[in-house]
């Protein structure tokens, strides 16, 4: 049975996603219930650059878009005429690859006559914590875990919202410098590890005797009180211990011989610093923000299990609610961009044939 009554329950979205390196396109029912969510991921076409080739992205999202909608219509099993909204996420991103992702949902919005919904990709990592396996529905309402802390931990970003309603989200604090899932591929670079980086990183961490306390990593702590991030430091700081420290010439001292169980330690005492950081700036945002009992937490180094587990004895310390984004709706996916913009259309906030792709992100 859908959560809630009236004209919203009965909306069915199509959501389009196209900010960096996947194609993606979902349909979110009544619920909301997740009927399909179909994505094309083009890491393969990167991976020889060790990074995405912007223009690379736009061409492969033209060739994908129709038949990833197409995917998610027919894994739904509806029609398109049936769809009644389409979401799409038209900030931030590279902007030759959102401008494929918004020009489709315009031209069909338009056809359809339907109403279009211009969606913010950071704030949809946020919502995709409320999000359940495909077919079911959430044990609970979207509307009813707010106000939330809402974490965002990307390759592309690291960001802290309070969240007072689907439309209504305040930034708290973010990276200064790398996001974390940046600093995770910058570390895996420096280990030698091949892309992706943070799996590799989090599987070596995880090698039977590594301690994380090999080396004390630096915790940026930024200000007192301070909800911003920074990794720069603690990429530095990997970068000394592995290669040695430089001298006022430039030229590195020796540094402990990088032996396999070195390499072991090292990921797992980054990792324990890059952990410490999200940990202590949630804390933080906690304190300042009291009257939030929920942590809504997305994005792909979510799919860290080491990051779970933290965050997961945090909330448990502080009798706070934790909702974790599950393992298929981590990485970039249109499902959370369908799921809120069905909050956002339920709220009035529909856009019209002027929605234009944005590189940065919502204020
Ligand atoms: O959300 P996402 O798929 O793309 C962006 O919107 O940025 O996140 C990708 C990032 C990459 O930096 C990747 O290395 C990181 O998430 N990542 C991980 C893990 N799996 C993916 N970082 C640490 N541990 C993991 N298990
Ligand atoms: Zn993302």
């Amino acid at each position: 049975m859908a959560h809630s009554a009236g004209v919203s329950s009965l909306v069915r979205i199509l959501g389009i996603e196209t900010s960096c390196d996947e194609t993606a396109a979902a349909v979110v029912d009544a619920g909301p219930r997740v009927r399909s969510s179909a994505i094309a991921s083009q890491h393969e076409l990167h991976a020889p650059f060790a990074g995405v080739v912007p223009e690379l992205a736009g061409r492969a999202h033209v060739e994908r878009i129709l038949p990833v909608i197409d995917e998610a219509l027919a894994s739904a099993g509806v029609r398109l005429e049936s769809i009644d909204a389409v979401a799409v996420g038209h900030r931030p991103g590279l902007i030759g690859a959102l401008l494929v992702g918004v020009s489709a949902g315009k031209a069909l919005a338009w056809s359809l006559g339907r109403p279009l919904i211009g969606v913010d990709h950071v704030r949809a990592h946020v919502y995709s914590a409320a999000l359940a396996e495909a077919g079911a529905e959430p044990a609970v309402d979207p509307s009813a875990v707010l106000p939330a802390l809402g974490l965002v931990v990307s390759g592309g970003h690291t960001t802290l919202f309070r969240v007072d309603g689907w439309a209504a989200f305040t930034r708290l604090g973010g990276t200064i410098d790398d996001a974390l899932g940046e600093a995770f591929d910058k570390a895996a670079a420096i280990l030698g590890l091949p892309h992706p980086g943070g799996p590799n990183v989090e599987r070596l961490a995880a090698t039977p005797g590594a301690s994380d306390r090999a080396e004390e990593f630096p915790v940026s702590r930024i200000a007192p009180g301070s909800l911003d991030f920074s990794f720069s430091g603690l990429k530095t700081a990997l970068l000394y211990a592995a290669r040695g420290v430089p001298d006022r010439r430039g030229i590195p001292a020796p540094a402990a011989a990088l032996t396999d169980a070195r390499r072991a330690d090292l990921a797992a005492s980054f990792q324990r610093a890059a952990i410490d950081a999200v940990a202590l700036k949630v804390g933080r945002a906690l304190d300042a923000h009291a009257d939030l009992r929920t942590i809504l937490a997305g994005g792909g180094v979510l799919a860290n299990a080491a990051l779970r587990r933290r965050l997961a004895a945090l909330a448990a310390e502080r009798d706070v609610t934790l909702r974790l984004a599950r393992p298929e709706y981590c990485g970039d996916n249109a499902a959370m961009i369908a799921g809120l913009g069905r909050e956002l259309l339920a709220a009035g906030h529909a856009s019209d044939l002027s929605l234009e792709a944005e590189p940065t992100a919502t204020p």
